[in-house]
């Protein structure tokens, strides 16, 4: 592979590379026959978060459900409280050095969503810091807004509490959102305990008309129709998805929109019921992978995990997993032209594993073979 000012000039046998007028001067780095891939594109990620929820997650093991923490005060919640107490150079210095775990597992693009915050001033801070760490550190930071996550503590004891939540979403922040802007997709969780079908539509067809792109966290917990919106509304993807039917496979397989599986989820939670990917590719759909890291239900980083998890309980093959875990992901992000695989033209994004053949990344579980990652022509990574 030839690059040159941060894009692939040349990419393909070694014969090949060398007769291009620009080899001969060119630093050459011997990947010393080790296997060369996309860097990761992590197409759905809560990065901004102020600490762990390790405390839920022993109660969990012991036998609480997710949403159970979540009824009483837990979950999403208890990050909003630990979010607000945070100073920004503690959010800030956290999602930094996270930011430096992604890169040194092969990521060179994370998706981030606001959604921690839940008031105008709190959620307005993240995005702004999302902005600064985008402009402070290499890896490319895609912002979205998540205003609608959870319905904050301090609604739900009012009357129409969360119908008040969404008019002040969308009369007060998305206008702040944009009038700053601070994002360029725009997020509902749409799910028992979060939003209506009809409160998400509300937030993402005001987004919409903001310019702000569509994205769903759609069908985790129940099936409530999430997916069959985010087609309507033309989102650019719609994740989780472990309770759709069958409807909603022959939907997504007919449009634009992605469909984002995130079991590192599943696995971290416990739940035996994975999103049907099989069903999915089988149909025609377009399946991205992400982390999803979260202090709540994905608390990792790594791609090569996911990978694991997809291969082994989505029963993709190592192939379809690595596509959905670069191009497809760029696709996921509107991005699919720039990043996502090694083309001439496109972004110098990849990572090098210490692997002999690109299916020992996901082989090797929990293990992480990363020995470098370039963003854009720059080594962003080294292995000691
Ligand atoms: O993608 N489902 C909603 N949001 C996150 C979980 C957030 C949390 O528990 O803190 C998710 O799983
Ligand atoms: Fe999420």
């Amino acid at each position: 592979m030839l690059v040159r000012d941060g894009k692939i000039v040349s990419v393909g046998s070694i014969a090949r590379v060398e007769k291009h007028s620009g080899a001969k001067k060119a630093e050459k780095i011997d990947a010393g026959g080790r296997v060369v891939v996309p860097g990761f594109v992590d197409s759905h990620t809560h990065l901004i978060h102020a600490a762990s929820r390790t405390e839920e997650y022993e109660l969990k093991i012991r036998g609480a459900s997710y949403e159970e923490i979540a009824r009483k005060g837990g979950g999403i919640l208890n990050s909003v409280k630990k979010l607000r107490a945070a100073t920004a150079t503690q959010l800030k210095n956290r999602a930094l050095a996270t930011l430096k775990e992604f890169a040194s597992y092969g990521t060179t693009t994370v998706e981030a969503k606001s959604g921690y915050g839940l008031d105008v001033a709190s959620e307005l801070e993240i995005l702004i810091l999302q902005r600064e760490l985008a402009a402070e550190q290499p890896i490319e930071i895609v912002s979205t807004f998540l205003g609608a996550h959870v319905v904050p503590a301090e609604y739900r004891s009012k009357s129409s509490g969360a119908a008040h939540y969404v008019d002040l979403l969308v009369d007060q922040v998305l206008p702040e959102v944009v009038n700053q802007d601070l994002a360029e997709f725009c997020d509902a969780f749409c799910d028992r305990g979060a939003f209506t079908r009809g409160q998400s539509r509300r937030v993402l067809s005001e987004a919409k008309l903001h310019g702000l792109t569509p994205r769903l966290h759609a069908e985790q917990l129940t099936r409530t129709g999430a997916t069959q919106l985010a087609v309507e509304l033309d989102a650019a993807s719609c994740d989780h998805l472990e309770q759709i039917n069958d409807a909603d496979i022959r939907a997504l397989a007919k449009s634009r929109t992605a469909a984002t599986l995130l079991p590192g989820c599943d696995f971290h939670l416990g739940w035996k019921r994975y999103a049907p990917a099989r069903q999915l590719i089988d149909a025609g759909a377009i399946v991205a992978l992400a982390t999803d890291y979260n202090p709540g239900t994905s608390p990792t980083v790594s791609m090569p995990m996911i990978l694991s998890l997809a291969c082994t309980q989505l029963r993709m093959t190592p192939a379809e997993a690595m596509a959905a875990a670069t191009i497809n992901a760029a696709y996921a992000l509107r991005r699919s032209d720039r990043l996502g695989s090694l083309e001439t033209g496109k972004q110098a994004d990849f990572a090098v594993f210490e692997v002999e053949d690109y299916r020992e990344i996901p082989y090797h579980f929990g293990m992480n073979r990363c020995w470098m990652t370039v963003k854009n022509g720059e080594i962003i990574y080294m292995k000691d």
